[in-house]
């Protein structure tokens, strides 16, 4: 069945980097963005307005893709998501109605494991808090005591601190590898890859309680699913040393934040550096007052280059959904052996 001579075939959410467009340009592809203004998202009435005629959706994080929107999309030969998580399409849905979901993995990990690495280091170090008082012309003279912090390498104590890896998969593995510059003693949490934590030099799997409580500083690296939803809470906050220090750049609902606030706000633990929030972009009451956070804008894998590679991918996924064909990084692979998948082909393709 063929679209409407207007519709675009690949509908784009918001503005991608230009690589991405540019490979569907040369591919010959039309397509159309719904938002091109930086600082705000498309309205639901106008992604639910787009899907029903288009054969590609390609998504950001920002949108919800639920199972009532896809089935609007009787067209659609895909979701190309720009992003490596993907906890805002509902994946099941998907797979039961026969479209693949691709996303990005792999090219922002280091990006992501660096950010990471920044947020932990300027949380240990108060850089935020110094950097706000020079520039304030608060300086007036060098002090012994003056933004004291806390050593991420062995530093004066002469004791190598503890680095807790929550998820040990491709961003968590990249943080780990880092951690060897600062001479940490490196354990890891996953439930299922444990053999994957055992047969990694230097790093030592442990139960999520016992990272809990021997770590220095806690990283989060799962993707947001029903299991790790609040998967840090006020029994694992309390579990934390008080000199302790959490860093999320996974998904903010791994974290109950309300709670978070309280930890920062009564000393279960030191500090926090957040990348993410659990009502994005909204924050927790108090959140931002605590002298004790560094927060930032969800800019994980925000590098020109990564974000350029990271829109390249959506697209290439994009144009081999259009064709019919697997896309290189399909998150429900399961979906090209269905029924449902093959008879949705026939239907559009035609065969
Ligand atoms: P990945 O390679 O799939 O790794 C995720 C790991 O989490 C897997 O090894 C998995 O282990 C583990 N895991 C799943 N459930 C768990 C649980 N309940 N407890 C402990 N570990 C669990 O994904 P990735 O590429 O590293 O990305 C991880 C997440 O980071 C993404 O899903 C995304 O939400 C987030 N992210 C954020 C940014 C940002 O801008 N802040 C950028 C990139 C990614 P098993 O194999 O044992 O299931
Ligand atoms: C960013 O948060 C991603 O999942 O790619």
């Amino acid at each position: 069945m063929s679209l409407p001579v207007n519709t675009p075939p690949v509908v784009i959410t918001r503005q991608i980097p230009e690589p991405g467009l540019e490979l569907l340009r040369s591919a010959g592809v039309r397509a159309s963005i719904l938002e091109t203004e930086e600082d705000r998202g498309p309205t639901t009435e106008a992604v639910g307005r787009a899907v029903p005629g288009c054969r590609v959706l390609l998504s950001l994080l920002t949108e919800p893709v639920d199972r009532a929107l896809l089935e609007t999309g009787s067209q659609l030969l895909g979701v190309s998501q720009m992003a490596v998580g993907v906890d805002n399409v509902d994946v099941a849905a998907a797979t039961e109605l026969g479209i693949p979901v691709g996303n990005t993995p792999g090219v922002l990990t280091d990006t992501t494991a660096d950010l990471t690495w920044a947020l932990l280091l300027a949380a240990a170090r108060l850089i935020p808090q110094a950097h706000a008082y020079q520039v304030a012309g608060r300086y007036r003279i060098w002090g012994p005591n003056l933004f004291t912090g806390m050593d991420v390498s062995p530093g004066g104590s002469g004791r190598p601190k503890v680095l807790g890896i929550v998820g040990f998969g491709r961003i968590g593995q990249a943080v780990a590898r880092r951690a060897a510059g600062f001479e940490m003693d490196v354990v890891a949490f996953t439930p299922r890859s444990r053999h994957r934590i055992e047969s990694t030099p230097g790093v030592r799997w442990t139960t999520l309680d016992e990272l809990l409580e021997e770590s220095d500083f806690v990283s989060l690296h799962v993707p947001l699913t029903e299991e790790t939803h609040h998967l840090i809470g006020q029994e694992e906050l309390l579990r934390m040393k008080p000199t302790a220090i959490l860093v999320n750049t996974a998904r903010g609902p791994v974290v109950n934040e309300e709670v978070l606030v309280r930890a920062l706000a009564e000393g279960w633990i030191a500090g926090a550096g957040l990348d993410v929030y659990e009502e994005e972009p909204a924050m927790a009451p108090g959140l931002a007052d605590l002298p004790n956070v560094v927060l930032l804008p969800h800019i994980g894998s925000a590098s020109q280059d990564t974000r350029g590679r990271m829109a390249e991918m959506a697209a290439r996924n994009a144009l081999a959904f259009l064709e019919g064909e697997r896309g290189p990084t399909t998150v429900n692979p399961q979906v090209y052996e269905t029924t449902a998948y093959l008879e949705r082909l026939d239907r559009i393709l035609g065969g």
